[in-house]
């Protein structure tokens, strides 16, 4: 029996990175092209499930391959502390030890040529200290022909806000000095839009944006096909369509489905179009489960009326008839809409129009409305 090689978890790269090519390349070349390329600070926005994180995860493997440092790290609350007292003090210790006694600490690496280098890092303290620490590092990296690269995940997040407005100014300092520093950030589109407008960052504002969107049918099918067959199973031409189709080019909805048709006869040769069929029903609940219902639940009450007012539509909602359907006025329900849509579980689509963000939530609002 064959284990599942289908990765459905946050944050976890898939067994086939698929329809993100030509953003790896740019992110590679811009590593390459030195200081001033755009591609050196990145802002990957996209809905939930669709690859914000993979794509950070490629962007430093990018780094790693070209021996370049990489710091990654999400904007909590703590962000600059830990920067400056854990993840670059450790980094520093790193260089200074030679590669053999190297210890692994998470959220930090380090190449392996790398290493012997003698200096001493600044102390954490005062506004400038993780400045003045980033310049220590770039300084020791850059006659080695190589440099740090720094991403930041959930960038919109609102406990994090202020200690990403600082970092953005240390790093923007640190472009217009031509260091060899690189910056790759992601976050829900809505509310990094939010951020922003805010005067958080006129750095984060110029960066390379990469829109992520569902793959294509093309690449749905190569993320679904190549995993299977690279496993040693088969998968025909029609059950591979009904499996593609079910996902939306969604890469959470991928991972779902590859992985639930795959365990529906792990033991078999192929899989078929039963297993394919069984295997969306199956993914269909789980994505219910893991992330229609928290998204859900991290909203006010009002704004799961308005939710559930637009489950009523078989396709996208005109806020007029949501407005309608509420008993509000339309001034009401805008604020929700717009809630709602920083929140990234729905999308304008026209004007006076929304639709959710993430496949089947209407399904699931439908068939869980007492419990919502
Ligand atoms: N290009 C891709 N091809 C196939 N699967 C992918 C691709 N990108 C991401 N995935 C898979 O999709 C799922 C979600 O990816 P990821 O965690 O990066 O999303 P995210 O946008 O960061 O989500 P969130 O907003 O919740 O943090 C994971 O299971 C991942 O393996
Ligand atoms: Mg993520």
């Amino acid at each position: 029996m064959k284990r599942s090689p289908f990765r459905p978890s946050f944050g976890t790269n898939p067994p086939l990175i698929a329809g993100r090519d030509a953003i790896v390349a740019e992110i590679g070349d811009a590593l390459d092209s030195g200081p001033g390329a755009p591609g050196r600070a990145a802002l990957f926005t996209g809905n939930r499930g669709i690859g914000k994180t993979v794509m950070l995860n490629e962007a430093e493997a990018q780094a790693r391959e070209r021996s370049w440092l990489v710091v990654s790290e999400t904007a909590t609350r703590g962000l600059l502390d830990r920067l400056t007292t854990e993840a670059l003090p450790e980094l520093a210790a790193q260089l200074r030890q030679g590669p053999a006694r190297r210890r692994r600490i998470s959220g930090v690496s380090l190449p392996a040529n790398l290493g012997g280098i003698e200096f001493d890092l600044p102390p954490a303290e005062g506004p400038g200290g993780l400045r003045s620490q980033l310049n220590a590092i770039t300084e020791q990296l850059e006659p080695h022909g190589t440099g740090l690269l720094l991403t930041l995940d959930e960038v919109h997040s609102r406990q994090g806000r202020d200690d990403v407005a600082q970092l953005c100014a240390v790093v923007q300092h640190a472009f217009r000095e031509e260091r060899p520093l690189a910056f790759a950030a992601a976050g829900l589109p809505a509310a990094v839009q939010d951020l922003l407008t805010s005067d958080v960052s006129t750095f984060l504002r110029r960066a390379r944006r990469f829109v992520l969107e569902p793959l294509s049918e093309v690449a749905s099918e190569e993320a679904l096909r190549v995993p299977v067959t690279q496993a040693g199973r088969r998968i025909g031409e029609e059950a591979l369509r009904t499996a593609a189709e079910a996902t939306y080019g969604y890469p959470f909805l991928i991972q779902l489905v590859g992985d639930q048709m795959w365990r529906q006869d792990p033991g078999s040769r192929s899989i078929t179009v039963e297993h394919v069929r069984a295997g969306i029903r199956a993914a269909r609940r789980e994505v219910g489960f893991s992330v229609h219902e928290p998204a859900l639940n991290d909203l006010s009450e009002v704004d799961r009326d308005f939710v559930k007012a637009m489950a009523e539509d078989v396709g996208e909602s005109s806020i007029a008839q949501v407005a309608e359907r509420l008993g509000r006025d339309h001034g009401y329900v805008s604020r929700y809409r717009s809630r709602l849509i920083v929140a990234g579980i729905i999308e304008p689509t026209r004007r006076g129009y929304v639709d959710f963000t993430i496949p089947y939530m209407r399904e699931f609002v439908r068939a869980n409305l007492e419990r919502l």
